[in-house]
Protein backbone atom coordinates (compact mmCIF):
# COMPACT_ATOMS: atom_id res chain seq x y z
CA UNK A 1 0.00 0.00 0.00
CA UNK A 2 1.53 2.96 -1.30
CA UNK A 3 2.00 5.90 1.44
CA UNK A 4 2.83 9.54 0.98
CA UNK A 5 6.57 9.97 2.33
CA UNK A 6 7.06 13.21 4.91
CA UNK A 7 9.76 14.43 5.84
CA UNK A 8 10.16 16.54 9.48
CA UNK A 9 11.45 20.30 8.62
CA UNK A 10 14.74 20.25 10.05
CA UNK A 11 13.82 22.45 13.08
CA UNK A 12 10.41 21.13 13.70
CA UNK A 13 9.11 22.62 16.77
CA UNK A 14 7.70 19.66 18.93
CA UNK A 15 5.60 20.20 21.31
CA UNK A 16 6.47 18.24 24.56
CA UNK A 17 3.77 17.95 27.19
CA UNK A 18 2.92 16.02 30.69
CA UNK A 19 -0.11 14.57 30.60
CA UNK A 20 -2.74 16.51 32.99
CA UNK A 21 -4.30 14.23 35.70
CA UNK A 22 -1.46 13.00 37.47
CA UNK A 23 -1.74 12.04 40.84
CA UNK A 24 1.13 11.71 43.88
CA UNK A 25 2.74 8.60 43.79
CA UNK A 26 0.58 6.50 41.66
CA UNK A 27 0.85 9.62 38.34
CA UNK A 28 -1.41 8.34 35.71
CA UNK A 29 -1.10 4.41 36.76
CA UNK A 30 -4.97 4.35 37.50
CA UNK A 31 -6.01 6.00 34.84
CA UNK A 32 -3.68 3.91 32.17
CA UNK A 33 -5.37 1.06 33.99
CA UNK A 34 -8.62 1.38 33.83
CA UNK A 35 -9.32 2.89 30.42
CA UNK A 36 -6.11 3.06 28.78
CA UNK A 37 -7.53 3.70 25.22
CA UNK A 38 -9.40 6.49 26.24
CA UNK A 39 -6.64 7.79 28.11
CA UNK A 40 -3.91 7.30 25.96
CA UNK A 41 -6.44 8.95 22.68
CA UNK A 42 -6.93 12.14 24.85
CA UNK A 43 -3.16 12.57 24.80
CA UNK A 44 -1.77 13.89 21.24
CA UNK A 45 -3.76 16.82 21.74
CA UNK A 46 -1.33 17.77 24.42
CA UNK A 47 1.57 17.51 22.73
CA UNK A 48 3.63 15.37 19.63
CA UNK A 49 5.26 14.00 23.01
CA UNK A 50 4.16 13.52 26.02
CA UNK A 51 5.30 12.66 29.19
CA UNK A 52 3.29 10.52 31.46
CA UNK A 53 4.03 8.77 35.27
CA UNK A 54 3.22 4.88 35.98
CA UNK A 55 4.11 4.91 39.64
CA UNK A 56 7.52 5.97 39.87
CA UNK A 57 8.30 5.09 36.34
CA UNK A 58 8.43 7.97 33.94
CA UNK A 59 6.99 6.82 30.02
CA UNK A 60 7.17 9.05 27.12
CA UNK A 61 3.89 8.17 24.24
CA UNK A 62 5.50 9.99 20.89
CA UNK A 63 1.85 10.91 19.30
CA UNK A 64 3.30 12.66 16.08
CA UNK A 65 4.34 9.80 13.43
CA UNK A 66 7.30 11.00 12.22
CA UNK A 67 8.62 10.85 16.00
CA UNK A 68 7.62 7.10 16.29
CA UNK A 69 9.25 6.48 13.07
CA UNK A 70 12.41 7.95 14.72
CA UNK A 71 12.26 5.52 17.51
CA UNK A 72 10.99 2.72 15.64
CA UNK A 73 14.00 3.10 13.02
CA UNK A 74 16.18 3.41 15.59
CA UNK A 75 16.43 -0.15 17.19
CA UNK A 76 19.78 0.02 18.91
CA UNK A 77 19.30 3.19 21.10
CA UNK A 78 15.44 2.26 21.55
CA UNK A 79 15.90 -1.36 22.21
CA UNK A 80 13.32 -3.68 23.45
CA UNK A 81 12.95 -3.50 27.06
CA UNK A 82 10.98 -2.73 29.79
CA UNK A 83 8.59 -4.11 32.46
CA UNK A 84 6.32 -5.85 29.91
CA UNK A 85 9.51 -7.45 27.98
CA UNK A 86 10.94 -8.41 31.45
CA UNK A 87 7.73 -10.74 32.21
CA UNK A 88 7.49 -12.09 28.63
CA UNK A 89 11.30 -13.27 29.05
CA UNK A 90 10.49 -16.39 31.86
CA UNK A 91 7.32 -17.37 29.21
CA UNK A 92 8.88 -16.45 25.59
CA UNK A 93 12.89 -17.22 26.23
CA UNK A 94 14.78 -15.73 24.60
CA UNK A 95 13.11 -15.23 21.09
CA UNK A 96 12.74 -12.89 18.89
CA UNK A 97 10.29 -10.77 20.41
CA UNK A 98 12.38 -10.81 23.71
CA UNK A 99 15.97 -10.58 21.98
CA UNK A 100 17.91 -7.53 22.92
CA UNK A 101 19.49 -5.97 19.84
CA UNK A 102 22.60 -7.19 19.15
CA UNK A 103 20.63 -10.59 19.09
CA UNK A 104 18.00 -9.86 17.03
CA UNK A 105 19.65 -9.09 14.19
CA UNK A 106 21.14 -12.52 14.21
CA UNK A 107 17.69 -14.58 14.78
CA UNK A 108 16.18 -12.12 12.25
CA UNK A 109 18.66 -13.40 9.69
CA UNK A 110 18.02 -16.90 10.49
CA UNK A 111 14.04 -16.87 10.90
CA UNK A 112 13.38 -14.66 7.50
CA UNK A 113 13.83 -17.47 5.82
CA UNK A 114 11.12 -19.56 7.15
CA UNK A 115 8.88 -16.22 5.82
CA UNK A 116 10.53 -15.91 2.66
CA UNK A 117 7.38 -15.15 -0.20
CA UNK A 118 8.08 -18.53 -1.83
CA UNK A 119 7.07 -20.36 1.16
CA UNK A 120 3.82 -18.95 1.57
CA UNK A 121 1.81 -20.72 -1.21
CA UNK A 122 2.78 -24.24 0.93
CA UNK A 123 1.43 -22.36 4.29
CA UNK A 124 -1.85 -21.18 2.34
CA UNK A 125 -2.95 -24.39 1.12
CA UNK A 126 -3.30 -24.58 4.70
CA UNK A 127 -5.08 -21.44 5.49
CA UNK A 128 -6.83 -22.54 2.36
CA UNK A 129 -8.55 -26.03 4.29
CA UNK A 130 -8.88 -24.41 7.80
CA UNK A 131 -10.76 -21.75 6.70
CA UNK A 132 -13.13 -23.61 4.16
CA UNK A 133 -13.70 -26.64 7.19
CA UNK A 134 -14.55 -23.32 9.76
CA UNK A 135 -17.33 -22.06 6.85
CA UNK A 136 -18.29 -25.35 6.67
CA UNK A 137 -18.99 -26.07 9.89
CA UNK A 138 -21.26 -23.39 11.55
CA UNK A 139 -24.96 -23.81 12.00
CA UNK A 140 -27.48 -21.51 10.38
CA UNK A 141 -29.40 -19.33 13.39
CA UNK A 142 -27.32 -20.70 16.15
CA UNK A 143 -25.68 -17.86 18.09
CA UNK A 144 -22.03 -18.38 18.71
CA UNK A 145 -18.71 -16.31 20.00
CA UNK A 146 -17.05 -15.49 16.87
CA UNK A 147 -13.97 -14.66 19.09
CA UNK A 148 -13.42 -18.11 20.02
CA UNK A 149 -13.84 -19.46 16.50
CA UNK A 150 -11.33 -17.17 14.89
CA UNK A 151 -8.92 -18.08 18.17
CA UNK A 152 -9.27 -21.60 17.26
CA UNK A 153 -9.22 -21.11 13.11
CA UNK A 154 -5.95 -19.41 13.19
CA UNK A 155 -4.56 -21.75 16.08
CA UNK A 156 -5.36 -24.33 13.40
CA UNK A 157 -3.42 -22.86 10.72
CA UNK A 158 -0.49 -21.27 12.59
CA UNK A 159 -0.27 -25.10 14.11
CA UNK A 160 -0.80 -26.80 10.67
CA UNK A 161 1.92 -24.27 8.93
CA UNK A 162 4.53 -25.10 12.00
CA UNK A 163 4.28 -28.69 11.84
CA UNK A 164 2.97 -30.24 8.74
CA UNK A 165 3.16 -33.87 10.13
CA UNK A 166 0.07 -35.81 12.02
CA UNK A 167 1.50 -34.01 15.36
CA UNK A 168 -0.24 -31.17 14.21
CA UNK A 169 -4.02 -32.45 15.52
CA UNK A 170 -2.44 -33.03 19.18
CA UNK A 171 -0.12 -29.52 19.01
CA UNK A 172 -3.21 -27.70 18.12
CA UNK A 173 -5.63 -29.46 20.67
CA UNK A 174 -2.73 -29.24 23.64
CA UNK A 175 -2.15 -25.11 22.07
CA UNK A 176 -5.96 -24.63 22.54
CA UNK A 177 -6.00 -25.28 25.81
CA UNK A 178 -2.96 -24.18 27.25
CA UNK A 179 -2.47 -20.73 24.95
CA UNK A 180 -5.43 -18.87 26.65
CA UNK A 181 -4.32 -20.03 29.83
CA UNK A 182 -0.81 -18.62 29.19
CA UNK A 183 -1.79 -15.39 27.54
CA UNK A 184 -4.05 -14.74 30.24
CA UNK A 185 -1.69 -15.06 32.63
CA UNK A 186 1.28 -13.01 30.91
CA UNK A 187 -1.26 -10.32 30.75
CA UNK A 188 -1.69 -10.45 34.61
CA UNK A 189 1.89 -10.48 35.32
CA UNK A 190 2.67 -7.89 33.26
CA UNK A 191 -0.04 -5.85 34.09
CA UNK A 192 1.10 -6.63 38.36
CA UNK A 193 3.67 -3.47 39.58
CA UNK A 194 4.76 -5.34 42.20
CA UNK A 195 6.11 -8.57 40.81
CA UNK A 196 4.59 -10.62 43.57
CA UNK A 197 1.62 -11.75 41.64
CA UNK A 198 3.52 -14.60 40.06
CA UNK A 199 4.68 -16.05 43.17
CA UNK A 200 1.62 -16.31 45.40
CA UNK A 201 0.15 -19.96 45.47
CA UNK A 202 -3.15 -19.04 43.81
CA UNK A 203 -5.49 -21.57 41.63
CA UNK A 204 -4.48 -19.03 38.99
CA UNK A 205 -0.90 -19.03 38.79
CA UNK A 206 -0.60 -23.23 39.12
CA UNK A 207 -3.07 -23.38 35.76
CA UNK A 208 -0.75 -20.72 34.48
CA UNK A 209 2.94 -22.95 35.05
CA UNK A 210 0.78 -26.25 34.20
CA UNK A 211 -0.01 -25.03 30.98
CA UNK A 212 3.01 -23.20 30.47
CA UNK A 213 5.08 -26.72 31.12
CA UNK A 214 2.61 -28.73 29.13
CA UNK A 215 2.98 -26.47 25.71
CA UNK A 216 7.04 -26.40 26.46
CA UNK A 217 6.82 -30.26 26.60
CA UNK A 218 5.20 -30.68 23.30
CA UNK A 219 7.12 -28.23 21.47
CA UNK A 220 10.48 -30.28 22.78
CA UNK A 221 8.88 -33.54 21.65
CA UNK A 222 7.61 -32.18 18.11
CA UNK A 223 11.39 -30.48 18.07
CA UNK A 224 13.11 -34.09 19.04
CA UNK A 225 10.82 -36.08 16.58
CA UNK A 226 11.64 -33.50 13.33
CA UNK A 227 15.57 -33.67 14.60
CA UNK A 228 15.34 -37.47 14.17
CA UNK A 229 13.28 -37.37 10.99
CA UNK A 230 16.01 -34.76 9.38
CA UNK A 231 13.20 -34.31 6.61
CA UNK A 232 12.85 -30.74 5.38
CA UNK A 233 8.50 -30.98 5.33
CA UNK A 234 8.38 -27.90 4.06
CA UNK A 235 6.56 -26.55 6.99
CA UNK A 236 7.81 -23.75 9.84
CA UNK A 237 9.51 -25.72 11.90
CA UNK A 238 11.09 -27.36 9.00
CA UNK A 239 12.86 -24.25 8.10
CA UNK A 240 13.94 -23.44 11.08
CA UNK A 241 15.35 -26.63 11.41
CA UNK A 242 17.59 -26.01 8.33
CA UNK A 243 17.72 -21.72 8.83
CA UNK A 244 21.76 -20.98 8.52
CA UNK A 245 23.39 -17.69 9.61
CA UNK A 246 24.67 -16.58 6.21
CA UNK A 247 27.32 -14.39 8.10
CA UNK A 248 28.78 -16.92 10.61
CA UNK A 249 27.15 -20.65 9.13
CA UNK A 250 26.00 -21.57 12.43
CA UNK A 251 22.36 -22.67 12.88
CA UNK A 252 19.76 -22.50 15.87
CA UNK A 253 20.07 -25.03 18.68
CA UNK A 254 17.21 -26.32 20.08
CA UNK A 255 16.52 -24.66 22.70
CA UNK A 256 16.29 -21.18 20.34
CA UNK A 257 14.23 -23.01 18.76
CA UNK A 258 12.22 -23.76 21.17
CA UNK A 259 11.71 -20.58 21.75
CA UNK A 260 10.98 -19.33 18.59
CA UNK A 261 8.42 -21.94 18.24
CA UNK A 262 6.89 -20.42 21.64
CA UNK A 263 7.61 -16.97 20.28
CA UNK A 264 5.30 -17.71 17.12
CA UNK A 265 2.45 -19.20 18.70
CA UNK A 266 2.21 -16.16 21.17
CA UNK A 267 2.67 -13.90 18.81
CA UNK A 268 0.46 -15.03 15.81
CA UNK A 269 -2.39 -16.46 17.36
CA UNK A 270 -4.12 -14.02 19.16
CA UNK A 271 -3.14 -11.11 16.52
CA UNK A 272 -4.60 -12.43 14.03
CA UNK A 273 -8.04 -14.29 15.44
CA UNK A 274 -8.81 -10.82 17.20
CA UNK A 275 -8.25 -8.63 13.92
CA UNK A 276 -10.96 -11.34 11.73
CA UNK A 277 -13.60 -11.07 14.59
CA UNK A 278 -13.26 -6.91 14.52
CA UNK A 279 -13.40 -7.48 11.11
CA UNK A 280 -17.04 -9.52 10.85
CA UNK A 281 -18.34 -7.18 13.79
CA UNK A 282 -17.60 -4.62 11.39
CA UNK A 283 -19.15 -5.95 8.88
CA UNK A 284 -21.81 -6.88 11.00
CA UNK A 285 -22.88 -2.92 11.69
CA UNK A 286 -22.13 -1.70 8.06
CA UNK A 287 -24.24 -3.16 5.92
CA UNK A 288 -22.82 -0.98 2.46
CA UNK A 289 -19.29 -2.77 3.27
CA UNK A 290 -20.90 -6.08 3.66
CA UNK A 291 -22.66 -5.44 -0.04
CA UNK A 292 -19.52 -4.47 -1.66
CA UNK A 293 -17.47 -7.60 -0.02
CA UNK A 294 -20.06 -10.13 -1.18
CA UNK A 295 -20.77 -8.49 -4.69
CA UNK A 296 -16.49 -8.83 -4.97
CA UNK A 297 -16.69 -12.32 -3.61
CA UNK A 298 -19.43 -13.63 -5.85
CA UNK A 299 -17.42 -11.76 -8.86
CA UNK A 300 -13.80 -13.28 -7.93
CA UNK A 301 -14.88 -16.58 -6.66
CA UNK A 302 -18.38 -17.82 -8.15
CA UNK A 303 -18.87 -19.87 -5.21
CA UNK A 304 -15.02 -21.57 -5.50
CA UNK A 305 -13.29 -21.87 -2.18
CA UNK A 306 -10.61 -18.76 -2.16
CA UNK A 307 -6.90 -20.20 -3.05
CA UNK A 308 -3.65 -18.20 -2.50
CA UNK A 309 -4.35 -16.96 -6.35
CA UNK A 310 -7.42 -15.27 -5.66
CA UNK A 311 -5.51 -13.00 -3.28
CA UNK A 312 -4.54 -10.56 -5.72
CA UNK A 313 -8.07 -9.86 -7.01
CA UNK A 314 -9.58 -9.50 -3.75
CA UNK A 315 -9.00 -5.95 -3.43
CA UNK A 316 -12.01 -5.15 -1.46
CA UNK A 317 -11.87 -8.06 1.26
CA UNK A 318 -8.04 -6.66 2.09
CA UNK A 319 -9.29 -3.42 2.75
CA UNK A 320 -11.69 -4.48 4.97
CA UNK A 321 -9.28 -5.92 6.94
CA UNK A 322 -6.75 -3.27 6.60
CA UNK A 323 -9.27 -1.11 7.83
CA UNK A 324 -10.35 -3.36 10.53
CA UNK A 325 -6.87 -3.00 11.43
CA UNK A 326 -6.54 0.42 11.62
CA UNK A 327 -9.82 0.92 13.68
CA UNK A 328 -9.03 -2.29 16.12
CA UNK A 329 -5.14 -2.95 15.73
CA UNK A 330 -4.24 -6.40 17.98
CA UNK A 331 -0.77 -5.09 18.63
CA UNK A 332 -2.31 -1.54 20.08
CA UNK A 333 0.49 -0.84 22.24
CA UNK A 334 4.38 -1.45 22.72
CA UNK A 335 7.25 -0.69 24.30
CA UNK A 336 10.59 0.32 24.52
CA UNK A 337 13.80 1.39 26.24
CA UNK A 338 16.83 3.58 25.81
CA UNK A 339 19.75 2.26 26.41
CA UNK A 340 21.49 5.78 26.44
CA UNK A 341 21.00 8.75 26.99
CA UNK A 342 19.22 10.01 23.68
CA UNK A 343 17.19 13.04 21.97
CA UNK A 344 13.24 12.91 21.11
CA UNK A 345 11.58 15.97 20.25
CA UNK A 346 14.30 18.30 21.25
CA UNK A 347 14.04 16.50 24.79
CA UNK A 348 17.03 14.59 26.67
CA UNK A 349 15.96 11.18 27.90
CA UNK A 350 17.89 9.76 29.88
CA UNK A 351 18.67 5.76 29.61
CA UNK A 352 16.10 3.56 30.67
CA UNK A 353 13.31 5.61 29.55
CA UNK A 354 10.27 3.45 28.74
CA UNK A 355 8.76 4.14 25.23
CA UNK A 356 5.19 3.58 24.65
CA UNK A 357 3.84 2.97 20.82
CA UNK A 358 0.74 3.33 20.23
CA UNK A 359 -0.63 1.94 16.51
CA UNK A 360 -4.20 2.37 18.35
CA UNK A 361 -3.75 6.11 19.21
CA UNK A 362 -2.00 6.92 15.86
CA UNK A 363 -4.56 5.46 13.99
CA UNK A 364 -7.70 7.25 16.39
CA UNK A 365 -6.07 10.49 15.41
CA UNK A 366 -8.32 13.00 13.42
CA UNK A 367 -5.03 14.71 12.02
CA UNK A 368 -4.44 11.63 10.55
CA UNK A 369 -7.53 10.16 9.36
CA UNK A 370 -10.04 11.97 8.10
CA UNK A 371 -13.37 10.78 10.35
CA UNK A 372 -11.25 8.39 12.33
CA UNK A 373 -14.20 6.53 13.92
CA UNK A 374 -15.66 5.67 10.61
CA UNK A 375 -15.02 1.99 9.65
CA UNK A 376 -14.32 3.48 5.56
CA UNK A 377 -12.53 0.28 3.87
CA UNK A 378 -12.35 2.79 0.70
CA UNK A 379 -9.96 5.10 2.83
CA UNK A 380 -7.12 2.30 1.48
CA UNK A 381 -7.60 2.66 -2.12
CA UNK A 382 -4.49 3.51 -3.96
CA UNK A 383 -6.04 7.08 -4.95
CA UNK A 384 -6.92 7.56 -1.37
CA UNK A 385 -4.38 5.94 0.36
CA UNK A 386 -1.76 7.72 -1.14
CA UNK A 387 -2.49 10.76 1.03
CA UNK A 388 -1.64 8.86 4.54
CA UNK A 389 0.90 10.49 5.95
CA UNK A 390 3.60 7.99 6.15
CA UNK A 391 4.05 6.18 9.57
CA UNK A 392 0.62 6.84 11.18
CA UNK A 393 -0.54 3.66 9.55
CA UNK A 394 1.29 0.98 11.92
CA UNK A 395 -0.55 -2.17 12.65
CA UNK A 396 2.51 -4.03 12.12
CA UNK A 397 5.39 -1.83 13.64
CA UNK A 398 8.35 -0.78 11.66
CA UNK A 399 12.17 -1.12 11.20
CA UNK A 400 14.39 -4.62 11.95
CA UNK A 401 11.72 -5.66 14.51
CA UNK A 402 8.43 -4.95 11.89
CA UNK A 403 6.08 -8.14 12.24
CA UNK A 404 7.61 -11.06 10.55
CA UNK A 405 4.36 -12.82 10.02
CA UNK A 406 2.84 -9.68 8.55
CA UNK A 407 2.23 -11.19 5.08
CA UNK A 408 1.24 -14.45 6.81
CA UNK A 409 -1.23 -12.80 8.89
CA UNK A 410 -2.60 -10.16 5.80
CA UNK A 411 -2.90 -14.27 3.70
CA UNK A 412 -4.65 -15.71 6.41
CA UNK A 413 -7.22 -13.17 7.31
CA UNK A 414 -7.80 -12.15 3.69
CA UNK A 415 -8.78 -16.29 3.18
CA UNK A 416 -10.79 -16.59 6.59
CA UNK A 417 -13.04 -13.46 5.51
CA UNK A 418 -13.54 -14.56 2.05
CA UNK A 419 -14.31 -18.03 2.69
CA UNK A 420 -16.07 -16.96 5.50
CA UNK A 421 -18.21 -14.09 3.67
CA UNK A 422 -19.04 -16.13 0.73
CA UNK A 423 -21.19 -18.05 2.96
CA UNK A 424 -22.29 -16.64 5.64
CA UNK A 425 -23.80 -13.07 6.73
CA UNK A 426 -22.94 -13.17 10.23
CA UNK A 427 -25.90 -10.59 12.29
CA UNK A 428 -24.93 -8.65 15.41
CA UNK A 429 -27.14 -10.15 18.46
CA UNK A 430 -29.82 -7.46 19.44
CA UNK A 431 -28.82 -5.31 22.12
CA UNK A 432 -25.29 -6.08 22.42
CA UNK A 433 -22.55 -3.87 23.13
CA UNK A 434 -18.65 -4.57 22.11
CA UNK A 435 -16.13 -2.71 23.53
CA UNK A 436 -12.58 -3.19 22.69
CA UNK A 437 -10.66 -4.65 25.65
CA UNK A 438 -7.05 -3.59 25.52
CA UNK A 439 -5.09 -6.65 27.06
CA UNK A 440 -2.75 -8.55 25.22
CA UNK A 441 -3.79 -7.75 22.01
CA UNK A 442 -7.18 -5.63 21.75
CA UNK A 443 -10.00 -8.30 21.88
CA UNK A 444 -13.65 -7.71 21.53
CA UNK A 445 -13.98 -10.04 23.97
CA UNK A 446 -17.46 -12.31 23.92
CA UNK A 447 -18.55 -11.68 20.47
CA UNK A 448 -21.89 -13.36 19.88
CA UNK A 449 -23.48 -13.26 16.17
CA UNK A 450 -26.22 -15.71 14.41
CA UNK A 451 -24.69 -16.95 10.96
CA UNK A 452 -27.32 -16.70 8.06
CA UNK A 453 -26.49 -18.73 4.99
CA UNK A 454 -25.89 -16.69 1.85
C1 LIG B 1 -2.93 -9.35 12.04
C2 LIG B 1 -2.00 -10.06 12.63
C3 LIG B 1 -0.77 -9.51 13.30
C4 LIG B 1 -0.51 -8.29 13.84
C5 LIG B 1 -1.45 -7.10 13.92
C6 LIG B 1 0.85 -8.31 14.33
C7 LIG B 1 1.49 -7.22 14.91
C8 LIG B 1 2.82 -7.21 15.26
C9 LIG B 1 3.56 -6.04 15.70
C10 LIG B 1 2.99 -4.64 15.87
C11 LIG B 1 4.84 -6.43 15.92
C12 LIG B 1 6.00 -5.52 16.33
C13 LIG B 1 6.10 -5.41 17.84
C14 LIG B 1 7.27 -4.55 18.26
O1 LIG B 1 7.81 -3.78 17.46
O2 LIG B 1 7.64 -4.63 19.45
C15 LIG B 1 4.92 -7.84 15.65
C16 LIG B 1 6.05 -8.60 15.80
C17 LIG B 1 6.08 -9.96 15.59
N1 LIG B 1 5.09 -10.74 15.05
FE1 LIG B 1 3.27 -10.11 14.46
N2 LIG B 1 1.37 -9.55 14.09
C18 LIG B 1 0.43 -10.30 13.45
C19 LIG B 1 0.56 -11.60 12.99
C20 LIG B 1 1.67 -12.38 13.19
C21 LIG B 1 1.81 -13.74 12.72
C22 LIG B 1 0.75 -14.49 11.92
C23 LIG B 1 3.01 -14.18 13.15
C24 LIG B 1 3.69 -15.52 12.96
C25 LIG B 1 3.16 -16.56 12.40
C26 LIG B 1 3.64 -13.09 13.88
C27 LIG B 1 4.88 -13.13 14.48
C28 LIG B 1 5.55 -12.04 14.98
C29 LIG B 1 6.90 -12.09 15.52
C30 LIG B 1 7.77 -13.33 15.64
C31 LIG B 1 7.23 -10.79 15.89
C32 LIG B 1 8.57 -10.30 16.45
C33 LIG B 1 9.40 -9.86 15.26
C34 LIG B 1 10.77 -9.32 15.62
O3 LIG B 1 10.94 -8.73 16.69
O4 LIG B 1 11.68 -9.52 14.81
N3 LIG B 1 2.79 -12.01 13.87
N4 LIG B 1 3.69 -8.29 15.24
Amino acid sequence: MSTRTRRPPATHNWRFATAPGGLPLIGHAVRMGRRPLEFLTSLPAHGDLVELRLGSNRAYLPCHPDLVHEVLLNARVYDTGGPVKDKARPILGNGLITSDWTDHRRQRRMVQPAFHPARLPTYAEVMRDECAAESRAWQAGRPFDVGNAMQALTARVTARALFSTDIADRAVAEIQRSLPVIVHGAYRQAMDPTGLLAKLPIAANRRFDEALTRLRRLIHRIVEDYRTAATDRGDLLSALLTAQDPETGARLDDQEIHDQVMTLLLAGIETTASALAWSFHLLGRNPAAETALHAELDEVLDGRTPAYADIPRLDYTQRVFTESLRLYPPAWLFTRTTVETTELAGRELPPGSDILISPYVLHHTPALFTDPESFDPDRWLPERAKDVTRGSYLPFGAGSRKCIGDVFGMTEATLAVAAIASRWRLRPVPDTTIRPRPHMSLSSGPLLMVPEPR
